[in-house]
């Protein structure tokens, strides 16, 4: 199994997704860059991704799909990547009694606030996956944010202490090979990874408000489809699936 031995810190970069990118060929699967500051650090939905130099962290995860050593990956099934990357941040904030849910699809909040934004840039050959690059912003140590940032957090501010970084990317590192390892490089694993995903989903089977279509309405997370979508139940007792970008949680 491997284990954490790939980190590479740098002082800046434009984003480390990029990095990620220019470096994949010569890096071993689930190597990790990871940067003090980013001058382009990039969000979904084109928007910048901002984060106080070496006060948080910014990283990516190199993964590479098609080694010959593990079990392939259907592109139809690429959403176990944002659920096992959702599910490790989770698991890690948790195991320092930081109470995390999963905001569908994949940013992380504590009592109502984002802690943590993914951004997942898969790589497809034919049918399968080939490759991805995951991208984690994680607040750790900031306590003050811009102004214009709807509702962030971050580590510091929910537990009332200070962290290392390096140490915190280590011991997250650890959570996600395991999981890696546990659900995605294992046959029948994605259906475990998906139960899990629901269990720690922010909302679900709660009645909650979302904005659809410019419209706003009351409805119930009832699951994830197939390939990932976001099930809800209207007032009318209507099943709806919602891709992402179609659908807006009213916080
Ligand atoms: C979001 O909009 O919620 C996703 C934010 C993802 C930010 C991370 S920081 C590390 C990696 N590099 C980037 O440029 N973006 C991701």
């Amino acid at each position: 199994m491997k284990n954490v031995n790939d980190i590479i810190w740098l002082d800046n970069v434009d984003s480390t997704n990029e990095e990620a990118r220019r470096r994949f060929q010569i890096c071993d699967n689930l190597s990790v860059l990871s940067a003090l500051s980013q001058s382009s650090g990039r969000g979904q939905m084109g928007n910048v991704w901002l984060s106080e130099t070496g006060s948080n962290l910014t990283f990516s995860i190199i993964m590479k799909l098609d080694n010959g050593l593990m079990n392939r990956i259907q592109a139809y099934d690429q959403f176990a990547i944002c659920e096992i990357a959702a599910l490790a941040v989770s698991d890690y904030l948790n195991s320092l009694d930081i109470p995390a849910m999963i905001k569908w699809p994949n940013d992380i909040y504590v009592n109502n606030k984002k802690i943590c934004g993914i951004l997942i840039e898969n790589m497809i050959r034919g049918e399968w996956l080939s490759g991805s690059i995951i991208g984690i912003g994680l607040n750790v140590n900031q306590d003050r944010f811009d102004a214009l940032l709807p509702n962030p957090t971050s580590m510091c501010l929910e537990s009332s202490r200070k962290y290392d970084i390096h140490e915190c990317l280590e011991d997250f590192m650890h959570i996600f090979t395991e999981y890696y390892h546990r659900y995605l490089n294992i046959k029948g694993g994605l259906n475990r990874l998906r139960t899990l995903y629901l269990a720690q989903m922010w909302h679900k089977d709660e009645c909650h408000r979302y904005i659809a279509d410019g419209k706003e309405f009351s409805g119930i997370i009832r699951g994830i489809s197939d390939i990932g979508r976001m099930v809800v139940e209207t007032e009318k007792g209507e099943l709806k699936e919602f891709a992402f970008k179609e659908i807006e949680y009213i916080i």
